[in-house]
C-alpha cells in the first residue's frame, strides 16, 4: 500500500467511498465521497479521526502500512457523526490502550452511538497536547457541523485538521492535494456539500473562521475532499462568500408539474430572464433532480424562482422537500419569484408564498398563478414579465 505524506511524519490514511448511493441516506453521491483520516507519527502516535465503519479493513491496512506493529496512542475525535466516528469501536478493539480524545460535548453522543469507552481524555478549548516534535491544539467549533465539533491544529507544521469545514463531496481520484487537482472539477461538489451540510449554520462557520483567524495556517486537512496546501485563499474565499450571502449572476427555476403545464410556465419565465440579459439559467424538475443539487445551485445564484401545481388545495408533493430545505437552510440575499398552476382550485402558489416569504428575500413582482395551461396571452405576459423582473433585479445586483 502506498504511503501518502503530508509531511515527513504526517500521513493521509483516508478512504474513498464510491459505493454509497446516498450520503446520510438522502443526498446523491454521483462522484463518491472521501472519509479523510490522518496519522501523526512521533514519540506518541495520534490518529486524527477514524472513518465510516464499513471501510475498516482498508483503513486498518493503511494504518498498519505506516505504523507496522507500532500502536496508536491517541485517537482524536473531532466530530461524532458516524461518517467519521463509525470506526471508533473497531479502532479501540484493535488498539485497546488508545486514549480517545474529545471535548466536553464529545463523549455523550459518542458513547450513545458506540457504547462505553474506557480511556477517555477530555480536552478544553485551546488546550494543547505534546506528541514529541509535534504539538496538537484543540479548538471547539460548535455546530460546524454538530454541537460537539472541534478542529485540531498541529502547531509544528501549522496544519489545521478542520473536520467537516472546507470539505467537499467527491472521492479523491488520485489527487489528494489541491495543487494536484483541477479545482474547477471539485468546486460544484464542494459547494453542494457546503450548501447541504454546513450552510444551515453559516453564521457558526463565520464565527469559526473568525476564531481561527489569529492562527497561522499553512495547510488545511479536512475530513472530506482535498487537502489544501497551495490554494488556501481559494477555499477561504469561497467559504466566506457562501457564508455571507455572496451570489453569482444567474437564476434557478425549480418547478413541480403533474402534466407539463407548470413546466411550460417555467420555460416562459426563463425566456423573460434571458431577455433581461442573464446568461446562467438553471431549470430543475423537482420530481427528477434530487434536492441537494437544486439547493446547491440556489446557494450559488442570485435569482430563485419556485413554481408548482396545486394538489388537493395544497402544493404538488414533490415540491415540499425543497421548500422545507429552503426554510431550514435559509440561503441568503436572493431575488425570488413564485408561480404555479391552479389545477381545479389552486392552493399551490399560496403554499409556496407562505414558506418562501420567511426567508426575507427580495421579491420584485407578485406571484403568478395560472388556471389550466399557460396559453392565454394574458398569462403568457404575466409569466414572461415575472421572468423579466427577476432577471433585471439579478442584473441590478
Ligand atoms: Fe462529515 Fe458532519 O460529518
Amino acid at each position: 500500500m502506498l504511503k501518502i505524506n503530508l509531511t515527513d511524519d504526517i500521513f493521509y490514511v483516508g478512504v474513498n467511498d464510491r459505493k454509497t448511493e446516498l450520503f446520510e441516506n438522502h443526498m446523491e453521491l454521483p462522484n463518491g465521497v472521501s472519509y479523510n483520516s490522518y496519522l501523526i507519527v512521533d514519540e506518541k502516535v495520534a490518529l486524527i479521526d477514524p472513518v465510516e465503519v464499513s471501510f475498516m479493513a482498508e483503513f486498518l491496512f493503511k494504518i498498519k502500512t505506516v505504523l507496522g506493529e507500532r500502536k496508536i496512542d491517541y485517537l482524536v475525535i473531532n466530530h461524532d457523526e458516524p461518517d467519521h466516528s463509525g470506526a471508533v469501536r473497531a479502532i479501540v478493539q484493535e488498539y485497546p490502550e488508545v486514549q480517545v480524545i474529545g471535548n466536553a460535548k464529545t463523549f455523550g453522543p459518542l458513547e450513545a452511538f458506540y457504547g462505553p469507552l474506557n480511556n477517555k481524555m477530555i480536552v478544553a478549548d485551546g488546550e494543547t497536547l505534546c506528541l514529541g516534535k509535534h504539538t496538537l491544539q484543540f479548538f471547539t467549533v460548535p455546530m460546524v457541523h454538530w454541537p460537539e465539533s472541534m478542529v485540531t491544529y498541529e502547531q509544528t507544521n501549522k496544519i489545521l485538521f478542520s473536520n467537516d469545514a472546507f470539505g467537499g463531496f467527491g472521492a479523491l481520484n488520485g489527487c489528494i492535494f489541491d495543487d494536484e487537482a483541477n479545482l474547477d472539477f471539485y468546486e460544484d461538489d464542494m459547494r453542494r456539500y457546503y450548501a447541504n451540510i454546513v450552510g444551515k449554520v453559516a453564521s457558526q462557520v463565520v464565527k469559526a473562521v473568525q476564531k481561527l483567524a489569529p492562527v497561522e495556517i499553512k495547510m488545511i486537512a479536512p475530513s472530506h475532499g482535498l487537502v489544501w496546501r497551495s490554494n488556501l485563499q481559494w477555499v477561504f474565499d469561497r467559504y466566506v462568500k457562501w457564508s455571507t450571502g455572496g451570489n453569482d449572476e444567474g437564476v434557478v427555476i425549480a418547478y413541480g408539474s403533474m402534466y407539463g403545464n407548470t413546466a411550460l410556465m417555467a420555460d416562459i419565465i426563463a425566456r423573460g430572464v434571458a431577455e433581461a440579459g442573464v446568461k446562467d439559467i438553471k431549470i430543475y424538475d423537482v420530481s427528477k433532480t434530487e434536492v441537494s443539487h437544486i439547493i446547491s445551485d440556489i446557494w450559488k445564484y442570485k435569482g430563485c424562482v419556485i413554481g408548482a401545481s396545486a394538489h388537493y388545495g395544497s402544493v404538488f408533493p414533490d415540491m415540499t422537500l425543497l421548500l422545507h430545505e429552503l426554510t431550514e437552510f435559509k440561503p441568503m440575499n436572493k431575488v425570488y419569484g413564485v408561480f404555479g398552476g391552479m389545477s381545479w382550485g389552486g392552493g399551490g402558489v399560496k403554499y409556496i408564498n407562505g414558506i418562501a416569504d420567511k426567508n426575507e428575500w427580495q421579491r420584485p413582482m407578485e406571484s403568478v398563478e395560472v388556471k389550466g395551461a399557460p396559453y392565454r396571452q394574458e398569462d403568457v405576459e404575466r409569466l414572461y414579465n415575472l421572468g423579466k423582473a427577476i432577471g433585471e433585479a439579478v442584473k441590478n445586483n
